[in-house]
């Protein structure tokens, strides 16, 4: 079971730019997840925030000066630059990044910048024409292939009156992307998904559970189940692009998991539970995964060998309910429990079913009957079983089911 980078250490580099008072937002919204921030200010950032709004924010010393001698003779820039878990510039100006790309060391920012041996996150910010220009275009590339990874821009109204791509990433985001960074290598860059102009789900907490999960039978085999996560993962990329910080509890699944999300890698429907009670409280809770119902309770530490002879007699134990076990829950419980239910035959009736069994608010409920491909398909038919009665949907495709469930659930909170 993977995640949480409470404690890194986030090297902050502010650019000049409007955008810049966003960044004490961030720093903000860093301490308050447990992150350590170490804030660098350049030249021009310094006409935007002061150093001491951000040292007070930060609870740490700022760093502007790349000669300075008594800071070189307590810590000198190489060392600060590598001391960090990860490098996060916010806001990334079209001269910073023109620095970056071009290798510039002529001040503390771009220095730290040329002598970290981590992780550099961008977050850029600037006119939409300085954003679309040939140079920052072509810069953008050069970082991109650099291995620098980006947050935003997003689009939207501009400071300087303009409408475009150029706003800086909304803090949540870039805390959401600093979050996939650390929890991820540095050899896959991020594709963050399109920004979307309404967030109705910004300040909100979903967990979303999706895949399969496996149980092992020794250390060489396992159960498991066809689920390839696609539903889930739709579901949880269309709540991020509703603004929600979204905790993604996935059984290795063959859909890869999105972007933008804190990502929690599972193996078995306990270390499922357990993640899910690590990521409450949360507004709302969407069970997606499809959990195998038992777990092999005479597992053995060491491969089964054929040449003992006989055959092997496997015995089973049950699995947490997870769907079951969140819904009961008191205080901790979310405000909104979705389940799904996957049935062959009487799809309604079983799912309303269910749905009262493991008092859960809403499920979705389909028919996966041989026949109706839903099954690593790219479309799902559902109906929604609510307290209210039952609305069948139209055959959609797995995005499209998410993003009405991703609304729906916006409007219930
Ligand atoms: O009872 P059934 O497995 O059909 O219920 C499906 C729903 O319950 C799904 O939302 C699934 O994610 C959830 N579930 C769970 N833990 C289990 C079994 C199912 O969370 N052990």
């Amino acid at each position: 079971m993977g995640t949480v980078m409470q404690g890194s250490r986030i090297l902050l580099i502010i650019g000049g730019g409007i955008a810049a008072y966003k960044s004490l937002t961030l720093i903000r919204d860093l301490k308050r997840e447990g992150f350590r921030v170490v804030p660098v200010l350049t030249r021009a950032a310094e006409e935007f925030v002061t150093p001491l709004s951000v040292a007070a924010l930060a609870g740490e010393d700022v760093h502007r000066y790349l000669f300075d001698l008594t800071r070189e003779a307590q810590m000198g820039h190489i060392q600060l630059s590598r001391d960090a878990d990860l490098v996060v510039v916010a806001p990334a100006t079209a001269d910073l990044m023109a620095k970056m790309a071009g290798g510039h060391a002529n001040d503390l920012a771009s220095t730290l910048l040329m002598a970290t041996d981590k992780q550099v996150l961008i977050a850029p910010a600037m006119n939409v024409r300085m954003w679309n220009h040939p140079a920052t275009q072509r810069n953008l590339a050069l970082l991109r292939s650099d291995g620098i990874q980006r947050v935003g821009p997003e689009e939207g109204d501009m400071a300087c009156g303009e409408f475009g791509p150029g706003r800086m990433a909304e803090p949540e985001h870039i805390l959401a992307a600093i979050r996939l960074v650390l929890g991820r290598s540095r050899s896959a860059p991020l594709r963050l998904g399109p920004e979307v102009a309404a967030r109705p789900l910004i300040g909100k907490h979903v967990v979303v559970t999706s895949g399969p999960t496996i149980e092992p039978i020794d250390p060489v085999r396992y159960i498991s189940n066809h689920s390839s996560g696609a539903q889930g993962t739709a579901i949880a990329e269309a709540l991020r692009d509703l603004g929600a910080k979204v905790s993604f509890v996935t059984g290795p699944a063959t859909v890869p998991p999105p972007d933008g999300v804190e990502v929690i890698r599972v193996q078995t429907a306990d270390e499922m539970r357990a993640a899910v009670e690590a990521a409450l409280p949360a507004d709302a809770a969407v069970m997606a995964a499809a959990v195998a119902d038992w777990k092999v309770a005479n597992r053995t530490e060491h491969k089964m060998k054929k040449d003992k002879g006989g055959m092997p007699v496997l015995e089973f134990a049950e699995n947490p309910d997870i769907l079951a076990w969140v819904s009961q829950l008191k205080a901790r419980r979310p405000k909104l429990v979705v389940g799904f239910a996957a049935e062959t035959d009487d799809v309604i009736a079983n799912a309303t079913a269910k749905r009262l069994r493991k008092r859960v608010d809403w499920i979705v409920a389909n028919d996966v009957s041989t026949g109706t491909g839903t099954f690593g398909g790219a479309d799902n038919t559902v109906s929604l079983i609510l307290d209210s009665g039952v609305e069948s949907w139209p055959r959609l495709g797995k995005a499209e089911v998410a993003r009405r469930l991703a609304n729906r659930i916006a409007e219930a909170l």
